[in-house]
């Protein structure tokens, strides 16, 4: 594991209006499961859209040659061009103003100097508060051809985070996600990633419920209409163990075997779950459920 170098933070104009975190260092907002209804939900759809937005515009600068810190500035740009935060920016100390996790990173990598290589993968993790919300989605992309075992675990993470979504109905016990996604990842191969989950979000970045992508029987929690969250699991090709570097914030699999994620923001509807984190076609290059297959096994 090595790391490159970090640039200066990069500025905000004071127009654009930031979370209670970046001032104070203090989240000030409700951490209880977020329940949206009516203007609070138009609301988070915005803020939603514009995230998938961002995602959608520094997927397509991925290529050969190219650094992290370019996807970053090019994202901050568009953050700012659509009115909206960078939700890391200032997070718990977070310097940059995307996530960019590439091969064995397993998330939370910060955007450095060293250029993409053919064959990498690259998760590139975008929140952005705007409208008092955050909406927070990701997705992984392939630099120019990869092997087909890394080009497998990434569709394989892709279909899982759609299958966990899939799964959800009001009044269902919230692991029933997990029950979608970790034995379809098994089958496949692959690896669960059991130290993070998905997260209530909201007013509040990081809120309740806690969202288990491996099966956790006690989890008793039980999903209701209204609510938001994200489910955005880490699959990995060998160990699913992880160490910190020195950083403060890169977590990275001890064999550096590839891990990928993919991430959406949802909201619990009468009859299932709505992905909220498209942009204003309906659409998003972290996929939709319109491409999901379940009669495959
Ligand atoms: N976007 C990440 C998530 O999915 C959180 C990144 S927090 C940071 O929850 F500080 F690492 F940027
Ligand atoms: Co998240
Ligand atoms: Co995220």
């Amino acid at each position: 594991m090595t790391l490159g170098t970090v640039g200066p933070m990069r500025p905000v104009p004071g127009h654009i209006v930031r979370p209670d975190y970046v001032a104070s260092g203090r989240i000030g907002t409700s951490t209880e499961p977020q329940v949206l209804v009516g203007a609070a939900l138009d609301r988070m759809r915005h803020a939603c859209a514009v995230a998938a937005e961002v995602l959608r515009r520094s997927g397509e600068l991925v290529a050969v040659g190219v650094t992290t810190d370019l996807l970053d500035a090019a994202a901050h740009d568009t953050y700012l061009e659509l009115g909206a935060y960078p939700s890391t920016l200032g997070y718990r100390g977070y310097p940059k103003s995307l996530c960019t996790s590439v091969n064995g990173v397993v998330c939370h990598g910060i955007p450095d100097d060293r250029p993409l290589r053919g064959g990498d993968i690259v998760n590139i993790d975008v929140t952005a508060f705007v409208e008092g919300m955050h909406g927070d989605t990701s997705a992984t992309f392939v630099v120019g051809s990869v092997d087909e075992p890394t080009a497998a675990l990434v569709a394989t993470t892709r279909e899982a985070t759609l299958r966990g979504i899939a799964a959800i109905e009001p009044g269902m016990p919230l692991q029933r996600i997990a029950a979608a996604i970790e034995p379809f990842a098994h089958s496949r191969g692959f690896d669960v990633i059991r130290e993070y989950g998905g997260h209530g979000i909201g007013e509040t970045f990081h809120a309740a419920p806690h969202v288990y992508h491996h099966l956790v029987t006690t989890d008793r929690f039980v999903v209701e209409p209204g609510m938001t969250f994200t489910v955005e699991p880490m699959l990995t090709s060998g160990t699913a163990d992880f160490t910190r570097a020195p950083d403060g914030w890169t977590e990275h699999t001890d064999d550096d075997l590839p891990s990928a994620q993919f991430e959406h923001t949802v909201v619990v509807t009468d009859v299932g779950a709505e992905i909220l984190t498209v942009t204003a076609d309906g659409r998003s290059v972290a996929g939709t459920l319109d491409e999901l297959d379940l009669s495959r096994p």
